[in-house]
């Protein structure tokens, strides 16, 4: 079972002697693989105790890179820092909001439709029996 640690904790791990970095979703210590890394340490150091996944990602990384993470993951990311969690539940309802609206838009004019021969029959039987 892993850990979960929280983004504020992998802040506090950005120095050489204990080096965090979060990639997708994964708590990673790479303060021994630093010195290893075959894209230099300055990359590193620049994502220290930060949300590295686009950067990581940016670069096409190997599956071997990928297992070298597994083997370094200490954790993973627990969700409930506001900053994470503002944006999660924004991005939540910005795309519940938008296949709402998108959704009655589809169906507004079938809708009108519908209810416009309602209106029209209901008129129209009343015209009849009059
Ligand atoms: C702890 C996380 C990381 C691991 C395990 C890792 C691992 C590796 C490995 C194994 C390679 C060799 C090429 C490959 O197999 O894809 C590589 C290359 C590279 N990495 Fe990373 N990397 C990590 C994080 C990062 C980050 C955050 C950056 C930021 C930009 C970065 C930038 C690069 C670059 C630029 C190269 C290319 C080096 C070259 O081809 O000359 N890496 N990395």
């Amino acid at each position: 079972m892993s850990r979960e640690i929280t983004l504020e904790e992998v802040a506090q791990h950005d120095s050489k002697d204990s080096l965090w970095l979060v990639v997708r979703g994964k708590v990673i210590d790479a303060t021994k693989f630093l010195d290893d890394h075959p894209g230099g340490v300055e990359v590193i150091y620049d994502v220290a105790g930060q949300d590295a996944t686009e950067s990581y990602e940016d670069i096409g990384h190997s599956s071997e890179a990928d297992a070298m993470l597994r083997d370094m993951e200490i954790g993973i990311l627990k969700d409930t820092g506001v900053p994470a969690a503002s944006k999660s539940s924004k991005s939540a309802s910005t795309a519940s909001a938008s296949s709402a609206s998108s959704g009655s838009t589809s169906a507004m004019p079938y809708l009108a439709i519908a209810a416009a021969l309602a209106a029209f029959a209901f008129y129209y039987l009343n015209v009849i029996q009059s």
